[in-house]
């Protein structure tokens, strides 16, 4: 461990880079090379293009890539591309999908495609009514000298929908807002939406400079700040399914009626107790945020958004809705998702774009219902697993093959354990207790070896 600070490092190269942080951070340096090493790709123009993805690249970090196929969306078969390093989540969506296959698959819809931005100002003049009225003056003019930025993007259907003024000064004295709203079409818009921002603020400070009806003291506006904001409530796609409710529970050992019955009430204790809610829509992120990493968005926006939605009434709930009405069983979920599939890095990564082929190229919005199917077939799994068999049995049959691969557990150990837990329930202790076995070891001797 080193304590004095470095200097200059971002611009090392990246091999000084490495052998500092191996040197002075790792107990066997010659391994760690080799294992860094190891997750550089083998084409060197790939880790080149990943190397300069950030800053201060030394290597690269693998996650698993899965699929799900089945999924059947409006009418569409999609197979569902899933970057994602917890096991069983892949195997419940592509259950999910299976499952609602047979009962006419998921039907998807746009609500609204709206994305938002401010730039944050302080105006301490008294009258603010003056105020509104240089902002409407003005109000030409933040499209005129944005419309360099705008240009292509009207072209293709999108630009600046709106700008309106908004007075905060009861949050914070003096503190108002241009809060501006945008058509992004299949970008994310964020550098879009950013770059207007900034022009948006320029063009505030000028104008109040020369407005002659301002005061030479109120004269001065102070941005804070121009960003987007990444909670875009009015970039909203809803998803459901529904059957039957005879239809609704195959071969679980208890009845329909129960099933949807039990099905529901688990999902009002979503709605009526956050700390249920919570673990509840993290399941849902899980379907969400595999096919957003997958397909090259940014999950920390949606996380982001998707959780400050959830709590919109002030009260965080559940994203997933369940009722039965006349004899159906209906599981919805509506989720504000801010996607892109141009630009970033959808057409640098190869994984990424890979994971657009096999969807099909999407635009966003039909990258916003795919996703939204994801998170609500992800749902139903967790739920249905959770009300009738428990969650541990489908997760520890999946987990299986990690606890073996801690053990260190040989090919040959491998296949007869995995057996041995065709009957039997999965835990880590048992797990632990038929390797040793088969080994022919002590737990103890175990223990002794991996404290
Ligand atoms: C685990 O990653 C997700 C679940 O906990 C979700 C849930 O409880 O609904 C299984």
């Amino acid at each position: 461990m080193i304590t004095e600070p470095v200097k200059g490092f971002s611009k090392w190269s990246k091999q000084a880079k490495i052998e500092w942080l191996i040197n002075h951070y790792t107990s066997n340096a010659d391994a760690a090379l080799e294992m860094l090493q190891g997750y550089w790709h083998h084409d060197e123009k790939i880790q080149k293009l990943h190397d300069e993805f950030i800053e201060n690249t030394i290597t690269n970090f693998y996650m698993p890539f899965g699929i799900a196929p089945n999924f059947l969306i409006n009418g569409k078969m999609y197979t569902m591309p899933l970057a994602i390093e917890e096991s069983s989540v892949v195997a419940a969506a592509a259950k999910a999908a299976n499952f609602w296959l047979e009962r006419g698959g998921f039907k998807t819809k746009i609500i609204s495609t709206t994305k938002i931005g401010h730039v944050h100002f302080i105006w301490n003049g008294e009258n603010h009514q003056l105020l509104h009225h240089f902002f409407n003056k003005i109000k030409p003019l933040f499209f005129e000298h944005t419309a360099v930025i705008t240009r292509n993007m009207v072209l293709r259907g999108g630009g600046i929908l709106d700008i309106v003024l908004r007075d905060k000064t009861d949050l914070e004295p003096g503190y108002f807002q241009l809060e501006a709203t945008f058509e992004t079409c299949d970008s994310m818009g964020a550098n879009f939406i950013n770059s207007c921002l900034e022009e948006f603020a320029k063009t505030l400070r000028e104008e109040a400079w020369k407005y002659e009806e301002f005061a030479d003291e109120s004269k001065e506006i102070q941005v804070v700040m121009s960003i987007l904001s990444n909670y875009t409530p009015q970039c909203l796609v809803r998803a459901e399914v529904a059957c039957k409710l005879e239809d609704i529970n195959e071969g679980s050992g208890i009845g329909n009626e129960e099933f949807a019955e039990k099905f529901c009430r688990a999902i009002r204790i979503a709605e009526i107790e956050p700390y249920r809610a919570v673990t509840h829509n993290k399941g849902i992120m899980n379907g969400v945020d595999s096919v957003v990493i997958a397909t090259g968005n940014d999950f920390r926006a949606i996380e982001a958004c998707v959780h400050a939605y959830a709590a919109r009434t002030g009260k965080y709930k559940s994203l997933t809705h369940a009722e039965v009405v006349d004899g159906e069983f209906r599981f919805s979920i509506e989720l504000p998702l801010a996607l892109g599939t141009v630009g970033g890095i959808t057409s640098l990564h190869p994984m990424v774009k890979f994971s657009h082929e096999i969807l099909g190229h999407p635009g966003a919005g039909e990258l916003m219902q795919i996703v939204a199917a994801a998170g609500l077939a992800q749902n139903f799994s967790a739920v249905r697993s959770l009300i009738t068999s428990g969650i541990q049995k489908g997760h520890m049959k999946m987990h299986l093959l990690n606890i073996l691969n801690q053990l260190e557990a040989t090919e040959e150990e491998k296949s007869q354990i995995v057996e041995y837990f065709k009957h039997h329930v999965v835990t880590f202790s048992e797990t632990v207790k038929v390797f040793c076995k088969i080994r022919g070891i002590s737990e103890e001797s175990l223990a002794r070896k991996t404290k």
